[in-house]
């Protein structure tokens, strides 16, 4: 990940809660259904008794983010080297297939959601974050990319991906609800859109390519609406979800 901007961190002392042990409660939904046990119970005892504090802030052992954080500012500092490298590489791949900016905008955001949010239900997340800053058409075709990516178009050349059949098994078949906006999508004007979206999407996954960021900054200038306040701090009805990201470690 050489393209990667080294993060800045701040000792222990510098952050809020200084001089006490700072505990991370694991988020609900990354416990519920899981075979380890919920340390709930315990971690609130810990607290009641006065031995330690839940995470309140920055949390030391995250690089600190701008006071106006930037779509990239996620990239760099927040997301996952998976996610960082899996949305540079399938927009880079749309970008050199002389792909209309648009789709190559809609590329670099498709998984954003899994960057350092959510996995689950990742397409209908991710066009939910960028919403208020896309277009109405990039944010769309994030959302459908999800459901497509299970059906394969011919005309195109867009085949069941491979990695499905290992992730999922290959009996595997999606839910009612994603066979249904396949079909609505399917049918829809923007579908050629969120459809290259699945295309360039298989291909993204190469451990040995660094894609530079930097190529992307007057595209992302063109076709997202970077808010002033930065990510997170704009009042939109998405910003918590930013913030989130930011700060992802907060106790509530
Ligand atoms: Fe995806
Ligand atoms: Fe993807």
């Amino acid at each position: 990940m050489k393209r990667r901007r080294p993060g800045l961190f701040l000792s222990p002392e510098q952050c809020p809660q200084a001089g006490r042990e700072r505990m991370v409660m694991p988020q609900p939904i990354a416990m519920t259904g899981s075979q380890e046990e919920n340390p709930e119970r315990p971690m609130m005892r810990r607290s009641i008794q006065g031995e330690a504090v839940f995470m309140m802030g920055q949390n030391p052992a995250l690089p600190v983010m701008p006071e106006r954080p930037t779509l990239l500012d996620f990239f760099h500092q927040r997301f996952s080297d998976l996610a960082f490298m899996h949305l540079l590489q399938s927009a880079k791949i749309a970008l050199d297939a002389g792909q209309e900016e648009k789709v190559v905008m809609a590329c670099l955001l498709h998984d954003i959601s899994n960057g350092a949010l959510l996995r689950t239900d990742h397409g209908y997340w991710g066009a939910q974050m960028i919403a208020p800053y896309v277009s109405e058409e990039i944010s769309w075709a994030v959302r459908h990319h999800q459901a497509l990516r299970y059906f394969p178009d011919e005309a195109v050349g867009y085949a069941y991906p491979e990695a499905y059949l290992a992730f999922f098994g290959p009996d595997y078949q999606p839910s009612e609800y994603l066979k249904r906006d396949h079909e609505r999508a399917r049918n829809h004007r923007w579908y050629m859109t969120s459809r290259l979206i699945t295309l360039y999407d298989t291909y993204s996954f190469q451990d040995d390519w660094d894609v530079d960021p930097d190529q992307f900054t007057d595209l992302i200038g063109r076709h997202f609406r970077q808010p002033e306040e930065g990510l997170g701090f704009d009042n939109s009805p998405v910003a918590h979800m930013w913030r989130t990201m930011i700060w992802p470690n907060n106790f509530l």
